[in-house]
C-alpha cells in the first residue's frame, strides 16, 4: 500500500456499537445456486430477526452488481471480485455493530474462502441452500436458466459454469424439501440460537435487573404480611 495510512483507532468501537444495539454482529452468509432460495430466506431471517429487535442489512447479488458491482460480470476473475468487494462491505458493516446477512451465488471454495478471510472465522456463519439444480431449473423465476441453455448466457453457474459442494457450512437447507413449514424451522433455528447474535447484558444492567426482581419480591411479601394481620 503506497501513501495510504488507515486509523480505524478513533472511529467508535464496534463494541461499543454492538453495546448500544444489543446485539452481535455476524456476517450469516447464503450460497447456492441461482433460484435456490438463497434471498427468500435472507428477507425473511431479516424480517424475523427485525421483529424480535435486532438490526440487520442484507446484501444480495441482483442488488449489488446493479449498484456498486455493476461493472463486474460472471467470469471466474469478476466473480472472485465481486465476492471480494462483498466481504469487504460485510466487514464494514459487522464494524458499524449490524447483522449483515448475504445472499450470493459464491459458487467455488475460492470465492467461499477470500470471505472467510477477510470476515474470519469468528464472525462468519455459512448456509448452504442446497435446492438441486432441477427444481432451480424448473422454478426458472427470472427465465435465465432457459436462456442459459439457448447459449444465450455464458458462465452460468449450474449450466456451463462449475458450483462446488461448500465444505464449511453450519446448515444446509433443501428449500424444495421445506416449503413453509421448513422456513419457520429455519428461522427458529437461527433466531433460538441467538446466543450467537445476542449481547450478553453488561454488568451494570445485570444488577439492575436482579435489583429490581428483589425489590418486586420485598413489596410483594410486605403486602401479603399487611394483608394476613
Ligand atoms: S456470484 O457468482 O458472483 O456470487 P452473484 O450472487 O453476485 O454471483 O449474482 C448471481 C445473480 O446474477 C443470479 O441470481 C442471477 O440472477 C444473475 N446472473 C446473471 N448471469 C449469471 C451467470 N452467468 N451465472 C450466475 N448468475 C447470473
Amino acid at each position: 500500500m503506497n501513501h495510504i495510512y488507515p486509523d480505524f483507532d478513533r472511529i467508535v468501537s464496534r463494541k461499543e456499537k454492538e453495546l448500544r444495539l444489543h446485539q452481535k454482529s455476524k456476517v450469516i452468509w447464503f450460497t447456492g445456486l441461482s433460484g435456490s432460495g438463497k434471498t427468500t430466506l435472507a428477507t425473511a431471517l431479516e424480517r424475523d430477526l427485525f421483529n424480535k429487535g435486532y438490526l440487520c442489512q442484507v446484501l444480495d447479488g441482483d442488488n449489488i452488481r446493479s449498484g456498486i458491482n455493476n461493472n463486474l460480470g460472471f467470469s471466474n476473475e469478476d466473480r472472485i471480485e465481486n465476492i471480494r468487494r462483498i466481504a469487504e462491505i460485510s466487514k464494514l458493516l459487522i464494524n458499524s455493530g449490524l447483522i449483515c446477512i448475504c445472499a450470493f451465488v459464491s459458487p467455488t471454495e475460492e470465492t467461499r474462502k477470500i470471505v472467510r478471510d477477510i470476515i474470519g472465522m469468528d464472525d462468519f456463519l455459512e448456509v448452504f441452500v442446497s435446492t438441486p439444480l432441477e427444481v432451480c431449473e424448473s422454478r426458472d423465476v427470472k427465465g435465465l436458466y432457459q436462456k442459459a441453455r439457448a447459449g444465450m448466457i455464458k458462465d452460468f453457474t449450474g449450466i456451463s459454469a462449475p458450483f462446488e459442494m461448500p465444505q464449511n457450512a453450519i446448515l444446509s437447507i433443501n428449500t424444495a424439501k421445506c416449503g413453509g413449514v421448513f422456513r419457520h424451522a429455519f428461522r427458529q433455528t437461527i433466531c433460538r440460537n441467538s446466543r450467537l447474535i445476542k449481547k450478553p447484558l453488561t454488568f451494570g444492567k445485570r444488577f439492575f435487573k436482579i435489583k429490581t426482581i428483589v425489590l418486586i419480591i420485598y413489596f410483594f411479601v410486605k403486602s401479603i404480611e399487611k394483608a394476613t394481620i
